[in-house]
């Protein structure tokens, strides 16, 4: 079981939290140490990874994370939010992932299936990373005002989310309930890191690296 590879290999370290992430997400909420500097041939060759891009200062990370999955086989589909889109092009992402980016619901695609059924039906893993207190609060809710979160109503692959905000944010009761419900339908997490936020405190709640990210990818599609 691909939750047990995770546990097994998860070296979650005590830090000194803002808030507590294992405290707050249980077992299935993990972080990793990579294992091994180089990837071993294309392990995700012929796996369709949707990476959902959110409005958080950590969106510049989604770039390289979707050259780290692409160079791995992954065939990467970007899906950006609106606020996404304030903080990075979305072309860097076309670029990168040598696929189209679905910006909107509205303009998905020529065929006749809606694009983001097409993306639902064909994704092994919905991984969103950066994922923001608001997104996280429409997963948990069933909103699905966008492409993003319609995809995540709509897919029946794996999801798993690498939150990033600031730690009052993630903190806050909202969030963690939200993030709670989200680990009872079975979700995998990429924990949050400590360090100097964006925001400028200090603090939980800096996205994972994009190491860490790859190396759970890679686990939970093994
Ligand atoms: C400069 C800036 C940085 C932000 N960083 C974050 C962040 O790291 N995490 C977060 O949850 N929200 C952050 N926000 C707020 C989100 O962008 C906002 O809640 C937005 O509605 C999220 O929309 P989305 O989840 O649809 O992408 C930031 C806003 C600004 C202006």
């Amino acid at each position: 079981m691909v939750l047990e590879s995770l546990e097994s290999l998860s070296v979650t370290s005590a830090l000194p939290l803002v808030s507590d992430p294992l405290k707050m997400f249980g077992s299935s909420y993990f972080s990793m140490t990579k294992q091994d500097d180089e990837p071993s041939g294309d392990p995700l060759t012929g796996r369709v990874v949707v990476l959902g891009v959110t409005g958080s200062i950590a969106a510049y990370k989604a770039a390289d994370l979707t050259s780290e999955l692409r160079r791995r086989g992954a065939d990467v589909f970007v899906v950006m939010t609106r606020a996404a889109r304030e903080f990075v092009g979305a072309a860097t992402f076309q670029t990168l992932s040598r696929n189209p980016v679905t910006e909107e619901l509205w303009n998905e695609g020529e065929g006749w299936q809606p694009g983001h059924i097409e993306l639902a039906d064909k994704a092994d893993l919905l991984l969103v990373a950066p994922a923001t207190a608001h997104s996280i609060a429409q997963f948990a809710h069933g909103l699905a005002p966008d492409a993003l979160t319609s995809i995540y109503l709509a897919t029946p692959a794996k999801v798993m989310l690498a939150p990033a905000m600031n730690g009052k944010m993630l903190d806050h009761p909202a969030t963690q309930e939200n993030l709670g419900r989200l680990r009872e339908r079975g979700h995998l997490f990429v924990d949050p890191e400590e360090g100097e936020l964006a925001c400028g405190y200090e603090g939980v709640g800096r996205m994972a690296s994009v190491e860490n990210v790859v190396e759970a990818v890679l686990i939970a599609l093994a």
